[in-house]
């Protein structure tokens, strides 16, 4: 007899294990990139309350912690990573109520909060940055090479195109490794790790569980700051360690702010976390940002980078569990946020694609983080019109590739027309006419939508204990194919285009695909992913 399976066997309904004093071991946290989840005040962008509204839609979702990308008060020239004053909320995006009303209210939720803090840079409009005297002092400031001081101190270029240094009226240059908007901070100044853990600790007495932490490799510069000798840097970050990405003099920052999060968590009686994002040339180098006396985990860029091919899957799940093994961290596994191409369009547009990635990154050992719209299927929105777009590096980049403003069209909740139940009025940026039959209304109850497939999935992951944390090993496979095992679970994964018959795994408990079970085989649809209770 021939069995099809599109929905999962029933859970098995084994008390919960999660999630102890080290719940960011395998936690599973979703990335709210605020301005566009939920919009409460009708302006099209999305706020700190729009938020709160949607925690019962992530409590259903199945996530442990929730990252908030920053609300803080910025002119967002980046995004709101221009922070202009750290302890207070932009007011598009609400006030300090209402982030304590979110962190209270998500508490009681059981979700854990995470929020960013920016560290590398300020906003130009900072008041350090603003008085002359203190900005000479605390951001990285130089006088210009050429008969007049007329050409940049040196030659590394912005991560959004151009030059990395910006001349002032007075006459000397300041350095900013993203948009002239940003300058630098320079951490040499004690001051400036004063103030940051002034900011870490104010948050913390909010409530918040940790930050993640942005361009966690660049706050050190090596010294005398010499040249690259090499144009489009862009292309070189994260293949090697540059004179201002991935200095070693990174990790004593690491290791005090280790301190920190540590001392605040056991008086207070919670674990908080601190997350890299870092961008480093190999695992073995990210493996240093989370060594047991500096932060918790990192990013695994390595992964999100790999294409949808068995033999590559494998080498660099192999790899992040190798590097992450001598310090103890759990690995961590991410497929898109707000700087990349969505999943779904960059693993080559197939739906069948992004559902099976999706599946094969919960299967994995430690942590992994979920992209809002990524549980809905959303593909990157290709056709903005140049009018509408935000992202500096677009302005920046003349022509090159990689903009971001695509995977930060606001998600579509409800209803058939845009803005599909965002806010009240419009959308930030334009959303999709077809986005109707991607929202979550749409999709909730229909067992074959990938939003159906997300809240399995993360059902099946609290409830069986061989998943999250752990160990996996692999079993045989055809080439194309990967089959690893976890404690209770086998996990299949087909990467060809073409089904592939396997002898029968086990018993199926969550496709991305139908598979079919007959007597002692089981054919697996191209580009899918299997688990089976084993
Ligand atoms: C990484 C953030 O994710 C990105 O959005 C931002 O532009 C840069 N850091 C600069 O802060």
């Amino acid at each position: 007899m021939t069995q099809e399976l599109t929905s999962p066997s029933p859970a098995p309904r084994a008390p919960a294990p999660h999630r102890g004093p080290r719940w960011w071991r395998d936690a599973v946290i979703y990335q709210v990139y605020v301005r566009s989840f939920a919009d409460s005040d009708g302006d099209g962008i999305g706020d700190l309350r729009g938020a709160r509204g949607k925690l019962p839609y992530l409590k259903a979702l199945g996530v442990d912690a929730v990252w908030l990308t920053p609300f803080y008060a910025s002119p967002q020239a980046d995004g709101g990573y221009d922070v202009a004053d750290y302890r207070a909320v932009d007011p598009l995006f609400g006030g300090l109520d209402d982030a304590r009303d979110l962190i209270d209210a998500a508490h009681e939720a059981n979700l854990r909060v995470i929020v960013d803090i920016v560290p590398n840079h300020t906003s130009d409009r900072h008041p350090w940055f603003q008085d002359p005297e203190l900005a000479r002092q605390r951001y990285v400031f130089r006088p210009g090479k050429g008969e007049h001081g007329e050409l940049p101190p040196n030659d590394w270029e912005s991560v959004f195109g151009g030059p990395a240094w910006t001349r002032t009226d007075r006459g000397d240059w300041y350095l900013h490794l993203f948009a002239p908007e940003q300058p630098d901070l320079d951490w040499n100044n004690s001051d400036v790790h004063a103030e940051f853990e002034g900011i870490m600790r104010f948050w913390l007495d909010l409530g918040v569980d940790g930050f993640r932490v942005d361009v966690a490799h660049g706050m050190v510069k090596a010294p005398g700051l010499p040249d690259i000798g090499h144009g489009e840097q862009a292309k070189l970050i994260g293949t090697q360690v540059l004179p201002f990405f991935d200095q070693d003099g990174v990790h004593a920052i690491h290791r005090s702010w280790r301190r920190l999060l540590d001392g605040y968590g056991d008086a207070h009686g919670k674990a908080v976390v601190g997350v890299a994002e870092a961008w480093a040339p190999s695992a073995e180098r990210l493996a240093l940002y989370v060594r047991p006396d500096e932060l918790h985990q990192a990013f695994n860029f390595h992964y999100l980078n790999t294409g949808w091919d068995a033999a590559s899957l494998r080498a660099v799940i192999d790899a992040s569990l190798e590097a992450m093994r001598p310090v103890g961290a759990p690995a961590t596994w991410v497929l898109s946020n707000h700087d990349v191409v969505r999943h779904r369009t960059r693993l080559g547009g197939s739906l069948d694609r992004a559902r099976a990635a999706a599946l094969l990154m919960l299967a994995l050992p430690g942590s992994a983080y979920v992209y809002q719209g990524e549980e809905l299927g959303l593909p990157e929105v290709t056709d903005l019109p140049d009018e509408v777009r935000q992202d500096p590096s677009f302005f920046r980049a003349n022509g090159q590739d990689g903009f971001r403003d695509g995977c930060r069209v606001p998600l579509p909740w409800s209803g058939t027309a845009p803005p599909y139940g965002f806010g009240d009025a419009g959308t930030w940026l334009p959303q999709p006419a077809d986005w109707h039959r991607l929202t979550v209304e749409a999709q909730t109850g229909d067992p074959h939508s990938t939003l159906e497939l997300y809240r399995t999935a993360l059902d099946l992951r609290r409830r069986l204990p061989g998943l999250g944390d752990g160990e996996m090993s692999w079993q045989p496979a055809p080439e194309g194919l990967l089959a690893f095992r976890r404690p209770g679970v086998l996990c299949t994964v087909n990467t060809l285009a073409r089904a592939a018959e396997l002898p029968l795994p086990g018993r199926p408990l969550l496709s991305s695909a139908p598979v079919a079970v007959d007597g002692a085989s089981a054919v697996v649809p191209g580009d899918s992913c299997t688990w089976w209770a084993i």
